[in-house]
């Protein structure tokens, strides 16, 4: 017997909805908010606006493009944080909506959780997917860990960040180069042509597997603004060397970690996803490592790093497998701890 779940995310600034049939992907439609841009950042009460203005169109195009009727879902998945929570009462109210008028059931979902099981939605016959247990680093705007999975269902976060994520590193230092928001996919592509050993930030010293950014981010802003006294036109003569150099010190921070995590777990089989696993200079560096040390690395297709409802929707396909529904009087939480 095959399920349908529809998916919906919007716990941040992304409207998504995505249709998955077994784990086959049939839609991922996403709108991104670029109201936020002029702010250079999200501002929480206009992406809720946002939200509700995009979701029953991203929806009805979600059910189009999959080639579905509504009365073919069999459940709907729905993320019900960590996230903002005018956000996340968007995407839950319709869902609960959705779900009590279509007598289907409820399903909420971890965003987290949903970015580490982005490994397992199938858009292609050949996708190949990690094996348990695997060590998973969670890297995106808001959240950075590193998670021991041991079943679609069962993960555990074994290492996290004390302060700032690395994708709120990569955007809070592209804001002090004066680049767009969000600053991570720009300073990916500055950086290719830039130097990576053109500047050594400071790089923090944080036992056991936990991650820190903020002395990272008072580096690069004492280091320029150092720099900038000395030479007016520091930044725009040095952009692409400044932001290789960026890039290679969180890539390292972030890979000392996972070496560290290898060691203590023994498991060789590694994942990435989030946001910053978008990141080019991180997915060549991981892979270099892996074949170096001996690891099975699997790197996430872009389209499915950033916020997506497909992700949401292949939690769904699991939760509905073990029989785990919720009621419709769950609250969205800003706060949501896995589990
Ligand atoms: O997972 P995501 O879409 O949203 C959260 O759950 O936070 O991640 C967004 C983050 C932003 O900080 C953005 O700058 C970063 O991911 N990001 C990147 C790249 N693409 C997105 N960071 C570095 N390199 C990229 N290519
Ligand atoms: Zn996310």
């Amino acid at each position: 017997m095959s399920v349908t779940i529809l998916g919906i995310e919007s716990s941040c600034d992304d409207t998504s909805a995505a249709v998955i049939r077994d784990q086959f992907l049939l839609s991922n439609v996403i709108s991104s908010q670029d109201v936020h841009k002029q702010y250079g950042g999200v501002v929480p009460e206009l992406a809720s606006r946002a939200h509700q203005a995009n979701i029953v169109p991203v929806v009805d195009t979600a059910l189009r493009n999959a080639g579905v009727t509504i009365s073919e879902i069999d459940a709907i998945a729905y993320t019900r944080g960590p996230g903002l929570l005018g956000s996340l009462l968007v995407g839950s109210s319709f869902a609960k909506g959705a779900a009590l008028a279509l007598g289907v059931p409820l399903i909420s979902v971890n965003h987290l959780q949903g970015h580490v099981l982005s490994h397992f939605i199938k858009d292609d016959p050949t996708a190949v997917h990690p094996s348990f247990p695997f060590l998973c680093l969670l890297v995106s705007g808001g959240h950075t860990q590193i998670m021991l999975v041991r079943s679609p269902m069962e993960m555990d976060i074994v290492g996290q960040t004390i302060d700032d994520a690395a994708g709120e590193a990569f955007d809070k230092c592209a804001k002090v180069l004066g680049l767009p928001y969000p600053g991570g996919p720009v300073i990916d592509k500055l950086a290719t042509d830039g130097n990576p050993e053109f500047i050594k930030f400071a790089k923090p010293n944080i036992p056991d597997l936990d991650f820190s950014f903020s002395g990272l981010k008072t580096s690069f802003l004492y280091t320029l603004r150092d720099r900038l006294n000395a030479e007016q036109n520091f930044i725009n003569e040095h952009l692409p060397d400044i932001c290789a150099s960026l890039q290679q010190t969180i890539i390292e921070i972030l890979l000392s970690k996972v070496e560290q995590a290898v060691r203590k777990y023994r498991i060789k089989e590694i994942a990435i996803a989030g946001g910053v696993a978008a990141n080019s200079g991180l997915r060549n560096a991981l892979q270099l490592l892996g074949h170096k040390k001996g690891w099975k690395v699997y790197l996430p297709r872009k389209q499915f790093t950033t916020d997506n409802a497909a992700m949401i929707a292949i939690v769904g396909y699991y939760s509905y497998l073990a029989g785990k529904t919720s009621p419709l009087d769950e609250p969205p939480l800003a706060r949501l701890p896995l589990g």
